[in-house]
């Protein structure tokens, strides 16, 4: 098959397409395996519930329901869904948007998609025909933006600042002085709560950003998958930012809707009348069940309460546990820290000068049925191999807390024996 250039990128060992294919063959394998990898939020027994209610809704009123599945939407979404939505972020947070400041796309890894192929590349009003490039300015980010560039010079990125909050806990900052000097730019992403860290950017550091941005005449992407008003899996005070530069990108998938693939921007119309335009040329309109049943949860606001009292406290609860977990297992047997868990649903682990990379670790796991994500896919677009990443491992705590906790001793012995191959490191 003679495969353009895309193409090949495409079909290339992307990171995200290994880690879906282990999950997947780890997860229809033969035999116990302990799932820590994979972005798969909770089912909530809960807000299982609210689904099937509002599922059974939608049925009962058999018009909503056929007009539902027998009828495309506007390649900008269903208009009652945008009307509710953003009429439900009028009144929490008072931003002067309307409904024609929402679009609506298949998943919100679709939406970046989209954004990146609109915004980034070759462009005449690009300075020395250099192509124009998106800025994710701290890294570890998203594992899931790694591979959408046209073309890898499309992306660049810069490393963090790394505060030593104790001596089994960091967190990363942005290095403001680092970014001020990277020019050609089409936009900055950043993913707050950020996967795969936990780490929730400042007030302060959003702000910088904001006005970065703004001096630039480029729009900040902000990934608010994890953030508030839902599914609210933040442990901070952390409200959303939004202005005519910003672009906002929230999902229904970590509140409990993964399969419905929806994707919700808030953004300055000129983004949204080009993002429908995008959704009309690549998939006419999207997926309709998910905006048709939480319709009636974002006009009433019951969005919000489900978020803020059932979905925050659970992952709160499993966060403690896995947290606690990680420190009975881990202890002082090796170096390492974790990165400061305030949103999302990950653990972020560093094995400070571990011998080996993680990538080794990973197999090792991946052997006795322990699957974790290791940190080097989480890095991309620095010029340099960035050896801090592959010291690191990300662990989703959320699925089962007692393989959470299998998972954690097991990782401990592995990363245990690694050090006993050079049993000189504690001389
Ligand atoms: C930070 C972040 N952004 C975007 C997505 C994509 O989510 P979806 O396409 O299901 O909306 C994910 C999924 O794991 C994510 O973790």
């Amino acid at each position: 098959m003679n495969l353009s250039d895309q193409g090949r990128r495409l079909t290339s060992d992307a990171g995200i397409l290994k880690l879906m294919d282990d999950l997947g063959r780890a997860m229809s394998g033969e035999g116990r395996k302990y799932m820590l990898g994979g972005g798969n939020p909770a089912i909530i027994p809960e807000v299982a519930a609210v689904w099937r209610e509002q599922m059974q809704h939608l049925l009962a009123d058999t018009e909503r329901f056929d007009r539902a599945l027998g009828q495309y939407d506007t390649p900008q979404g269903r208009p009652g869904f945008l009307k509710a939505v953003a009429g439900m972020l009028r009144e929490t947070y008072g931003w002067p948007i309307t409904e024609r400041n929402i679009a609506v796309t298949n998943g919100s890894q679709t939406a970046f998609y989209m954004l990146f192929l609109l915004l980034a590349g070759k462009t005449d009003a690009t300075s020395n025909a250099a192509r124009r490039r998106v800025l994710f300015p701290l890294m570890p980010e998203y594992i899931g933006y790694r591979d959408q560039a046209l073309a890898p010079a499309d992306f660049i990125a810069a490393l963090p600042a790394i505060e030593r909050i104790d001596s089994h806990t960091h967190k990363y900052h942005i290095d403001f002085d680092a970014i001020e000097q990277i020019d050609d730019l089409a936009a900055v992403c950043v993913s707050r709560p950020t996967n795969p860290t936990g780490n929730v950017l400042t007030h302060d550091e959003l702000d910088r950003l904001s006005a970065f941005a703004q001096a630039r005449e480029i729009p900040l992407i902000i990934d608010n998958a994890y953030g508030t008003p839902f599914p609210d899996i933040i442990f901070v005070d952390a409200e959303p930012i939004w202005n005519e530069n910003t672009i906002l990108s929230m999902s229904l998938s970590k509140i409990g809707l993964p399969s419905l693939r929806t994707g919700i921007l808030v953004a300055s119309e000129e983004i949204v009348s080009a993002i429908s335009g995008a959704n009309a040329i690549v998939g006419l309109a999207n997926g309709t069940v998910g905006q048709a049943i939480t319709e009636r949860l974002f006009e009433s606001g019951e969005i919000l309460r489900i978020s803020r009292e059932i979905v925050q406290p659970f992952y709160k609860s499993r966060l403690d546990r896995a947290t606690e977990a990680m420190h009975r297992s881990f202890g002082e047997r090796f170096p390492w820290s974790a990165h400061i868990s305030e949103g999302s649903l990950f653990l972020w682990i560093w094995f400070v000068d571990l011998p080996e990379s993680t990538m080794e670790l990973y197999e090792r796991l991946k052997a006795r049925d322990v699957i974790v994500v290791p940190g080097g896919y989480f890095s991309f677009g620095l010029p340099d191999a960035w050896k801090h990443a592959d010291q690191c491992i990300r662990v989703n705590y959320a699925l089962t807390p007692d393989d959470v906790e299998v998972g954690l001793d097991i990782i401990a012995e592995e990363v245990e024996a690694m050090w006993g191959k050079r049993a000189d490191h504690l001389s």
